[in-house]
């Protein structure tokens, strides 16, 4: 992990080559709680070596859960004694993962405290639903100060209505749930690739978990889960960010492990801005098919085009001739980036307007949640200050496309998320080193 470093990238080469998708950051994190269900091994093997595993497993062993890495990938976790139920307020502010530890603490010992959750500067991001939600299960749920104290002899199957396919929540009800007794129906859940993931391994520890048509997953609750043994997917935000700098450096790249099933919005709209992409049976290749054109596109919850898609995706759209449209419905403030890409040259304005067909709750109010992209533009290299995770990849796109060296500060936000990133650049060509 390298805390406060910062890269050097000299744009203008293209990317070409092969790299390989890690695990996914959203289900490595949201398994290694899970694994605290049981008091048995649960071993996970594609674990990305990234800064949010690592706070994660600092958690889990801080509650006294062995984590324990075993070979490049692989994570063991063993629960067998949890020696305290409050999360330590360290890790307040860090992610967002504590606020999934209700569950499996409930469960062990009947109680359960954690401080305010963090997370990257992009929207309000209430836990509002975890906590309505924990309350209808049977706990009590009380904000102290700085801490959430919950409590309950045994949760309670319910039927939950998500007033929005929230992947936190509806993973924080599956966690809360498959211990529960009786059965639980969650109305307009999230399915994101990440939270069948997480359903696999909870029925490979003995959960009984059907997921239904129209957004309704239905959890019997069962009397204990077990240990078991684990692969997670490929991470679809990874393997998305750098596709999108394959095409917008006009390289030609070969992802193995990219998975299309998971990224099927993705590749629809890179297939209309002029990318293309042969689909094998090892892997995703990443090229140009033509010249690069605007697109209209509106993010939105799977199976719609992701909202961590949506930053690598305006760097390329820089590239691409015309007027391209973007309406992000999922948070309301996840352009603030884009000021630092008009720095490089970019032309990119920012609307409070719904500028889309989806109905989005960001309708009324001020949230600058639309974006206009007029390309092409040549981006010029200068000195980023990285805001977020997302918005880190994004910048390092930009620099690889621009002209001269860039410094790109903040490299603990992209190494949060991102395993090995100079290494895959300069693997593919790119020149960017840590500083
Ligand atoms: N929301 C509420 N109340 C809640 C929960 C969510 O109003 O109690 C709102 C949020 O404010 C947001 C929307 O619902 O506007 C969606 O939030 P969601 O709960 O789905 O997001 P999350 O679980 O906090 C995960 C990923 C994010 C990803 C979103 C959407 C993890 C650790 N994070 O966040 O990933 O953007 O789902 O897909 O899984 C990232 O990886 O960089 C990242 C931000």
């Amino acid at each position: 992990m390298y805390l406060m470093a910062t890269y050097r990238i000299e744009g203008g080469a293209p990317l070409s080559g092969t790299i390989r998708a890690s695990g996914a950051k959203n289900a490595a994190t949201k398994q290694i709680v899970a694994a605290l269900l049981t008091d048995e091994e649960v071993v996970l093997h594609n674990v990305p070596r990234i800064g949010d595993v690592a706070i994660t497993a600092d958690v889990c062993r801080a509650l006294g859960a062995e984590v324990e890495w075993s070979g490049e990938s692989s994570v063991r976790v063993r629960a067998a004694n949890l020696r305290t139920v409050d999360v330590p307020v360290a890790f307040s502010g860090l992610n967002r993962i504590p606020v999934l530890l209700f569950g499996p603490l409930l469960h062990r010992h009947g109680r359960a405290s954690v401080p305010l959750v963090g997370g990257d500067d992009i929207g309000a991001r209430p836990i509002d639903f975890h906590v309505d939600n924990l309350r209808r299960l049977g706990a009590t749920v009380e904000l102290e100060g700085a801490t959430w104290r919950a409590q309950a002899r045994r949760l309670k199957g319910t039927l939950i209505d998500l007033p929005y396919p929230s992947v936190g929540a509806t993973e924080s009800v599956l966690l809360a749930s498959c211990l529960a007794e009786g059965r639980t129906v969650i109305r307009n859940a999230a399915v994101e690739p990440e939270i069948v993931d997480l359903i696999l391994l909870l029925q490979k520890m003995g959960a009984l978990i059907a997921v239904e048509v129209d957004r309704t997953i239905v959890v019997e609750g069962v009397g204990r889960l077990r240990g078991a043994e684990h692969r997670i997917l490929a991470d679809r935000i990874e393997v998305a960010s750098f596709a999108a700098a394959a095409v917008a450096t006009d390289g030609d790249i070969f992802i193995e492990g990219a998975e299309q099933g998971a990224i099927m919005a993705f590749l629809n709209a890179l297939r209309r801005v002029g990318g293309e992409f042969d689909v094998r049976a090892d892997g995703i290749r990443f090229y140009r098919g033509g010249e690069l054109t605007a697109v209209a596109l509106e993010t939105d919850v799977h199976p719609g085009f992701a909202t961590d898609w949506q930053q690598p995706f305006v760097v390329l759209l820089t590239q691409a001739a015309g007027l391209s449209v973007i309406h992000e419905t999922v948070y309301e403030r996840r352009f603030g980036y884009t000021a630092e890409l008009r720095r490089m040259g970019a032309t990119i304005e920012i609307y409070n307007t719904c500028l889309g067909a989806k109905a989005c709750r960001y309708r009324f109010g001020d949230h600058p949640h639309s974006a206009l992209i007029q390309g092409p533009t040549p981006l010029r290299g200068t000195g980023m200050q990285i805001p977020d995770l997302r918005a880190g990849f994004s910048y390092l796109i930009a620099a690889l496309v621009a002209r001269g060296p860039s410094l790109v500060d903040g490299a603990h936000y992209v190494e949060r998320g991102y395993s090995s990133i100079p290494e895959k650049i300069t693997r593919l060509g790119g020149r960017c080193e840590l500083v």
